[in-house]
């Protein structure tokens, strides 16, 4: 069975969902799960974010190319027409802990999904099967690694590749920072993945091939994260405080669509987290290719910073055992998953 794929979307650009995804996919190799980070933005930032330039090299620049399978290459033959997906070759990053490789070219999956999508309803085998890619890639991928979880990183539009990547999740959250553009963007976001859930839905019974198994498209809100690291510092905390207050709206009448009326931010059930700008330790840990709460004094974490990456880690442990909570994922050392022997 595949795990719970949980995919961090919000159409407005550079809010911080890269960063979240690395983080969090670290978070959860750290705390005992198997788990997959899945690159489907054709921008390909969380691929390098795990890998080095000459890896990188090595693997987009390989001439014989099914060495490794990028998220691209596993779709080409069926873009080619020539076949169905292809297995994925995973980027080990640990023992347990894989990459699904994000490629430049996967931009060209682009058109072939958008005109798929009004085929299904005239029942066409091959529309199902170039919409459901992403998803039979993904439990391929989890089927590899023996994933517990599945964590997916995408480009910042309402395209048809984040439709059929979303059709291939489980969960959604929302990275958002506090200012205007996100609020406006969650007026977008919320019905549009609504629409998306429901058009799949009607979509899903027009399958001709019972042999083709399907994702159920559930794509359910798991609630939203707000990162400040956007906000400009030289303005004053109001202005950006005036934006967090307005959050819990936005998100409960666009995106859920339960019209609680929320007292305060703080109090809000859908808000995951606030994270702060991480300064300099995010090019500090850009740089080393590791997550911020793995920095030691050889990579420069020295002085103030040694208390900073500890408040980080607990930042990220706090915010990966709510999206467990809301997830129906066990961590091994939660109360609900069995003590070992
Ligand atoms: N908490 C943070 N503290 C400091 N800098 C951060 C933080 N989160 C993200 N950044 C920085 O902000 C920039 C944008 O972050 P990121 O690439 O994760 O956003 P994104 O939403 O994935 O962008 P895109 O929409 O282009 O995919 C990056 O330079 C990243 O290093
Ligand atoms: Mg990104």
């Amino acid at each position: 069975m595949t795990p719970p794929i949980i995919a961090f979307f919000n159409n407005k650009g550079g809010v911080g969902k890269t960063s979240l995804v690395y983080h969090l996919a670290w978070m959860y190799y750290d705390l005992g799960l198997k788990v997959v980070a899945a690159d489907l933005d054709p921008q390909a930032n969380l691929t390098a974010a795990f890998l080095d330039e000459g890896r990188l090299e090595e693997i987009w620049e390989d001439s014989d190319a099914d060495n490794y399978n990028t998220v691209f290459r596993c779709i080409r033959p069926l873009l080619s027409g020539i076949g169905d997906i292809a297995a994925p070759n995973l980027e080990k990053i640990d023992d347990g802990f894989s990459l699904l490789i994000g490629d430049l070219q996967l931009s060209g999956f682009e058109d072939e999904l958008s005109s798929q999508w009004p085929d299904c309803l005239d029942r066409k085998e091959r529309a199902f099967r170039v919409i459901s890619a992403f998803w039979r890639v993904l439990s391929q991928a989890a089927s590899i690694n023996s994933a517990d979880v599945v964590l997916v990183d995408l480009g910042p539009n309402l395209g048809a590749i984040n439709r059929a990547a979303l059709i291939a999740s489980d969960y959604v959250v929302v990275p958002l920072s506090p200012d205007l553009f996100s609020l406006q963007g969650l007026k977008n976001l919320g019905p549009t993945v609504r629409r998306w859930r429901e058009e799949w839905q009607e979509r899903i019974p027009k399958n001709p091939a019972p042999d083709l198994a399907l994702p159920e498209g559930k794509m359910q809100p798991v609630g939203y994260i707000i990162l400040q690291h956007g906000v400009r510092f030289d303005r004053p905390v109001k202005a950006f405080q005036k934006w967090i207050e307005r959050i819990p709206n936005t998100y409960n009448t666009e995106v859920i669509q339960e019209d609680k009326t929320v007292l305060t931010a703080s109090d809000d059930p859908n808000r995951l987290a606030l994270l702060k700008h991480y300064q300099s330790l995010m090019p500090m840990a850009q740089e080393s290719h590791k997550p911020i709460f793995h920095l030691k004094p050889a990579d420069g974490a020295i002085g103030a910073h040694v208390s900073a990456v500890q408040a980080v880690h607990k930042d990220f442990k706090a915010l990966a055992h709510k999206i467990a909570d809301r997830t129906k994922l066990l961590l091994p050392n939660s109360p609900l998953a069995l003590e070992p022997e």
